[in-house]
């Protein structure tokens, strides 16, 4: 795969690429330490209080608003920042830097126990406003180089991105407001998590941002315009969907909840078929074959497991912590993959692609593997020498795998 990158880059993607993937490093680190403390729970008296319960939130915010969050902050970037202004690429770097700053005095309150202890929304007391005030710093960015370079975009162009610039204003009062102990979704009540609308809701969002990506990385549509309606109808008509859904706390018995995150399933092969019609640069491709092997995967298994008896039987176990690897180690990872290929320019060895993928393939197969253990012996699963002890032994190792795979994927694109 090496070479492939022939593109030369976009505006701000090194900056992108090098804050996410220094994100990952230090997100599979704090993994792996997680990973021994299920195998030697004792390890954890030598940073104490550093407990598994304050590195839980580091491991988690770290992979989501690092890892996950910066490649599509960087494909804004590429698609707002004036590739004429001189300061393109500072302006990058502090948007870019604002943002870890926020992560990171955000994992300083969470070591220190300052958390919401909502999962994924922990920012809590002086971590608070630290996100919401970063997003405003790029949000400003953003809106000055659309301000510069009005007159040199077309006018859909223009249209589209003070669209877009009207959404994102919404996104850091919405997270500070998230954040609030006191405030919460709408709950299943058969299961205590998210109910099926929720679920196609926020599955819907992504699948958007995710369609858009090709437009906003810059790649030309060599079937991307004839393409373009009939994928946006479809979108449009899940969202109607969402829109009859039931809302409030229903549960996943309800036929229309099933039916409803079901209309997902459509999309199993329609993202695979939009993102075929952009040209992607050949480094960028396998990234996207793994990312439509972990998608079918995805989709099917998450609706499974919403079924009425599966629901009930997994939910406190770790198949739902290997459905959230598979979403965000498995699919989101191979989908940046691609993204960073294209913000950079650059692409990464096969031996990084391939440690990845098998590092993952593992680690997800072992968390359903202990998802089952845990199901058949609830009682007997922490704490034994069974086989509980030796699949989250062999958990650490593929961990390791994916720990030093990040580290070469980092070198590999931030230091050639
Ligand atoms: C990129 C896409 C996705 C991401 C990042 C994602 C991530 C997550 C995360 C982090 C959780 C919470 C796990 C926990 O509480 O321990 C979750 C729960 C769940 N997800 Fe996904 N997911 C994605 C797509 C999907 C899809 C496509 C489906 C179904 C078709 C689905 C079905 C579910 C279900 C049923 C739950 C359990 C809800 C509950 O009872 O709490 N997910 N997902
Ligand atoms: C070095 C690789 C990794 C290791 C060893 C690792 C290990 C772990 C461990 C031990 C947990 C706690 C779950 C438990 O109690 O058993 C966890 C949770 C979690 N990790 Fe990772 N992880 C790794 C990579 C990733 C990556 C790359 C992502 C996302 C991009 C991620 C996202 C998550 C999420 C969302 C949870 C919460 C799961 C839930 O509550 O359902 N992890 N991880």
């Amino acid at each position: 795969m090496n070479g492939a990158g022939a593109n030369g880059g976009r505006p701000g993607g090194g900056a992108a690429a090098a804050h996410s993937l220094g994100w990952l490093v230090a997100a599979n680190a704090v993994g792996v330490w997680l990973a021994v403390l299920l195998v030697w729970p004792g390890a954890g008296d030598a940073l104490a209080p550093l407990t598994f319960g304050r590195w839980a939130p580091v491991h988690l915010n770290g992979q989501l608003y690092g890892w996950c969050a910066l490649p599509l902050v960087g494909a804004l970037l590429a698609w707002f920042l004036d590739p004429r202004h001189p300061s393109a690429e500072r302006h990058a770097a502090l948007a870019v830097g604002a943002w870890s700053l926020a992560l990171f005095l955000g994992c300083l309150a969470w070591l220190g126990g300052v958390a919401s202890g909502k999962p994924f929304v922990d920012w809590h007391g002086w971590s608070r406003p630290l996100l919401p005030a970063a997003m405003h710093v790029l949000w400003a960015f953003l809106a000055a180089h659309t301000w510069w370079r009005r007159r040199r975009l077309s006018r859909v162009g223009l249209a589209a991105r003070l669209a877009v610039l009207g959404l994102l204003l919404a996104v850091p009062s919405a997270l500070y407001w998230a954040s609030d102990r006191s405030v919460y979704p709408a709950v299943n009540p058969d299961s205590g998590g998210a109910t099926g609308t929720a679920l196609l809701g926020s599955t819907l969002a992504l699948v958007g941002i995710y369609l858009a990506l090709p437009a906003m990385l810059g790649l030309a549509p060599h079937a991307g315009s004839r393409r373009v309606a009939p994928v946006l109808g479809a979108w449009l008509v899940c969202w109607v969907i969402f829109g009859l859904a039931g809302k409030g706390d229903v549960s996943h018995h309800a036929r229309g909840q099933i039916a409803a995150l079901g209309a997902l399933l459509l999309w199993i092969p329609l993202l695979p078929w939009a993102w075929a019609g952009w040209a992607w640069p050949a480094g960028a491709r396998p990234w996207l074959r793994a990312a439509t092997f972990w998608w079918v995967l995805l989709v099917t298994s998450g609706w499974l497991s919403f079924l009425p008896g599966w629901s009930e039987r997994f939910k406190f176990t770790h198949v739902l912590v290997g459905h959230s690897h598979l979403a965000m180690a498995g699919f989101v990872a191979s989908v940046n993959g691609a993204v960073l290929v294209v913000l950079t320019g650059r692409a990464v060895g096969s031996g990084v692609f391939r440690a990845w993928q098998a590092g993952t393939v593992a680690l997800v197969g072992l968390m359903f593997a202990l998802g089952v253990v845990e199901h058949l012996d609830p009682a007997g699963f922490l704490g034994g020498d069974g086989v509980a002890r030796v699949l989250l032994a062999l958990r650490l190792v593929a961990g390791i795998v994916l720990a030093v795979a990040s580290f070469r994927w980092w070198r590999e694109t931030c230091t050639r």
